[in-house]
């Protein structure tokens, strides 16, 4: 049974449910009030900034009516009706993880023993049917790599991928880009090497979150496309060293990119990413374009280099990482925030054609949303 008891300054209410309990302060509350004058009806955007509600805005009055909270607010002698659910759903006082690293319920970390769960879809099914969109869209965002199969094999196919869901992000390589061998490379992506897991363009800020790389040849020998969860190195860096984790976290590399004509980008930002209360949100790791280190104390460089060593083998450890062979038509996703990719080195018999491109995890996840909300009504 709901119930709500007013604290007696009326600077927060504590709200009881047959399980739970959660306080809410009085400021809290007026600010995200529910009511017309406070949000708009037609966009829910709020139509007040905090300096037009009082300073000693509290809470004379808050009693239980029909599954809302009506809750009247001092001096403005304002009343206003919280939903419980909302309430609830919104609830912030309870106890969170506080280790640093810790990762949203949102995700799962994966290794090279769970290449079966993840996503792989039809192009064509994901195209006419939004519940099969839904679950691959879903998928990419729980594991930040998803595969899609059976596309066109067209130059620019790629776009039709990330139709799917969003936007292309253009940059100065295009709004798409070429990868295959060519004469002369400007960059090493572009030649039959093999290249070391990595994030792409960490030279960049804000990153690409999300890069495209979409098959149209495919004869050569080797270029195998290979994926591992940067959450995962991060995880298992921590679990072997925290200091090492602690030490990549804690200062800031840099990053930068001249090698083309008409660019000078640089970043300085760290190879793991922390938010303020700990969660992990992102991993940038790139050997060709990490740049001189110059913000780690000179008694630190010693351990960072140790870490910066160890991240660099644990993705390069083949427990870590997942890899296929694409074929025309096929491309994968990854979330350029979290998951490394890197290649095979691959023969000069033979071709492999690949078109790159960038989009954005924002219009990713707001297309999911909206495909979860419309099936919970269907
Ligand atoms: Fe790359």
């Amino acid at each position: 049974m709901l119930q709500v008891l007013l604290e007696e300054s009326g600077n927060y209410i504590t709200v009881s449910t047959d399980s739970d309990r959660y306080r809410f302060h009085a400021i809290w509350l007026r600010d995200n009030a529910p009511d017309a004058e406070t949000r708009s009806a037609h966009n829910g955007q709020r139509l007040l900034t905090l300096n037009d509600i009082p300073r000693d805005t509290h809470v004379s009055e808050a009693v239980v009516h029909e599954e809302q909270l009506r809750v009247t607010f001092q001096p403005e002698n304002k009343t206003v009706d919280f939903p419980a659910s909302w309430l609830i759903s919104h609830a912030y006082d309870s106890i969170k993880s506080v280790k640093p690293g810790w990762i949203s319920a949102d995700l799962t970390i994966w290794n090279a023993a769970d290449t079966a769960q993840l996503p792989a879809a039809d192009f064509n099914a994901c195209l006419s049917n939004p519940v099969q969109l839904r679950q691959w869209l879903a998928g990419l965002a729980r594991y930040g790599f998803a595969r899609l199969k059976n596309g066109q094999v067209e130059d620019g196919a790629l776009y039709g991928v990330v139709d799917l869901f969003g936007y292309i992000r253009e940059t100065n390589y295009g709004r798409h880009f070429e990868v295959r061998t060519e004469v002369n490379p400007d960059n090493l992506a572009f030649t039959g090497l093999a290249l070391q897991a990595h994030t792409d363009n960490p030279y960049r800020d804000p990153v690409p979150t999300l890069q495209v790389l979409y098959c149209l040849e495919s004869s050569a020998q080797g270029g195998d496309s290979i994926v591992v969860d940067g959450f995962a190195v991060a995880r298992r860096l921590q679990n072997e060293n925290p200091a090492w984790f602690d030490i990549l976290a804690g200062y800031c590399a840099n990053f930068e990119y001249t090698g083309s004509g008409g660019v000078s980008l640089k970043a300085r930002k760290p190879m793991i990413e922390l938010a303020p209360d700990g969660e992990l949100i992102a991993v940038r790791f790139n050997n060709r374009s990490a740049a001189a280190f110059t913000d780690i104390p000179f008694d630190k460089m010693g351990l960072y280099y140790e870490a910066y060593r160890r991240m660099g083998e644990l993705a390069e450890d083949n427990s870590m990482a997942v890899s296929f062979k694409m074929q025309p038509g096929e491309c994968f996703i990854v979330d350029n925030t979290r998951v490394l990719h890197a290649r095979s080195g691959y023969s000069g018999a033979g071709t492999r054609w690949l078109q790159g491109c960038y989009a954005d995890k924002d219009s990713l996840l707001s297309t999911l949303r909206l495909l979860n909300e419309h099936s919970e009504v269907v």
